[in-house]
C-alpha cells in the first residue's frame, strides 16, 4: 500500500497579509509624493448578515491600508427598501466625486433592484469589482488595462505562488457565476491552461473533476467535492464559504470541498477559512490602489 499523501496547505491568509502590507506602503508613498489618498466607497443595501460582515471587513481593511473608506462619508448602509433610482443617484454622485477612486456595491441586491443596471452605472475606472461590461470585455479579450474581479484574481495569485507556471495544465472551474466562475476561466486561459467549465448540469461531474490538474470550486455547496473526485497531486482551490450548524447549535465555516478527504489526495489545497477569502479583500485593496493611481495619471504600483 502506498503511504497516505498530505497536500501542502496554501496559506491565503499569510499571502494576503503580505499583500496588504505592501499595499499600505504603496498608499503611503502615493500620499507622501502626490498628496493622493485612495478612496473606496462601499455600498450595502439591506441587512443580509453575511453581506453586513463582508462590507464591514472591506471598509476596515481599506482604512487599515491608509485609504479613506469605512468612515461615515464613504460607507453607505442603505435600507432594504431603497429604490433603484436612489441607488443610481448615489452612484452618479460617487462617480463625480474626485476623492472616491473605487465604488463597490455589495451583491446580491434586493430583488426590486436590477443588478445589471446598477453595475453598468458605475464609472468603469472606479469599478473595483471588475463587474462592469467594459471590464468584463477587457478581461475576455485579454486587454491588460482593465480591473479584474477580486476573488478570481486572488485565486490566480495563489496558484502562481504554489505552482509558478500554469502553462499546459488542465484546469476545471466548477461554478459559472459572473463573480467567480466566468472570470476565473478567462484568467486561467490567460495563463495558458486548458480550461473546462463545469456546473450543476455537467454530466459525470466527478469524472470531469478527476481529469483536472487544477480544480477551482465555487458552487456554494458545503463539502460537495469528495476526495475521490480529485486527481492525485492536483491543486485544489476552494472558493466556498459555507456556515454550517451542528446539532448542539455551534456553527463553523466549511468550503465546497470536503477538506479532510481532499487533503489526502491533492498536492496543494486552500483551507477554509484562511484560503481564498482573505485574498478577495487584498485584491479589492489592490484594485482600489490601481484605480486611484490611474485616475491621477500615475503608473499603477506593482503589488
Ligand atoms: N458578493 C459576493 N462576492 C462579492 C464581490 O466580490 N463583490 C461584490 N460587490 N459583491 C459580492
Amino acid at each position: 500500500m502506498s503511504a497516505p499523501r498530505t497536500a501542502k496547505i496554501i496559506d491565503g491568509k499569510g499571502f494576503a497579509e503580505g499583500m496588504r502590507t505592501r499595499i499600505g506602503a504603496a498608499a503611503a508613498r502615493l500620499k507622501a509624493d502626490y498628496g493622493l489618498t485612495p478612496g473606496l466607497a462601499v455600498i450595502l443595501v439591506g441587512e443580509d448578515p453575511a453581506s453586513v460582515i463582508y462590507t464591514r471587513n472591506k471598509g476596515r481593511a481599506a482604512e487599515a491600508a491608509g485609504f479613506a473608506s469605512s468612515n461615515h462619508r464613504y460607507n453607505y448602509r442603505l435600507p432594504a427598501d431603497t429604490g433603484e433610482v436612489a441607488l443610481l443617484d448615489l452612484i452618479r454622485r460617487l462617480n463625480e466625486d474626485g476623492s472616491v477612486h473605487g465604488i463597490l456595491v455589495q451583491l446580491p441586491l434586493p430583488d426590486h433592484i436590477d443588478p445589471h443596471r446598477v453595475i453598468t452605472a458605475i464609472d468603469p475606472a472606479k469599478d473595483v469589482d471588475g463587474f462592469h461590461l467594459l471590464n468584463v470585455g477587457r478581461l475576455a479579450t485579454g486587454f491588460k488595462d482593465g480591473l479584474v474581479p477580486c476573488t478570481p484574481q486572488g485565486c490566480i495569485m495563489l496558484l502562481k505562488h504554489a505552482l509558478d507556471d500554469l502553462t499546459g495544465l488542465n484546469a476545471l472551474v466548477l461554478g459559472r457565476s459572473n463573480i467567480v466562475g466566468k472570470p476565473m476561466a478567462r484568467l486561467l486561459l490567460g495563463e495558458n491552461c486548458t480550461v473546462t467549465m463545469a456546473h450543476s448540469r455537467t454530466r459525470d461531474l466527478a469524472e470531469e473533476c478527476r481529469q483536472a490538474d487544477i480544480l477551482i470550486v465555487a458552487v456554494g455547496r458545503p463539502r460537495m467535492v469528495k476526495g475521490d473526485w480529485i486527481k492525485p497531486g492536483a491543486t485544489v482551490i476552494d472558493v466556498g464559504i459555507n456556515r454550517i450548524t451542528a446539532g448542539d447549535g455551534k456553527t463553523w465555516l466549511v468550503g465546497d470541498v470536503d477538506f479532510d478527504e481532499a487533503v489526502k489526495v491533492a498536492g496543494h489545497i486552500t483551507p477554509v477559512p484562511g484560503g481564498v477569502g482573505p485574498m478577495t479583500i487584498a485584491c479589492l485593496l489592490r484594485n482600489t490602489l490601481i484605480a486611484a493611481a490611474r485616475q491621477a495619471g500615475l503608473p499603477a504600483p506593482e503589488i
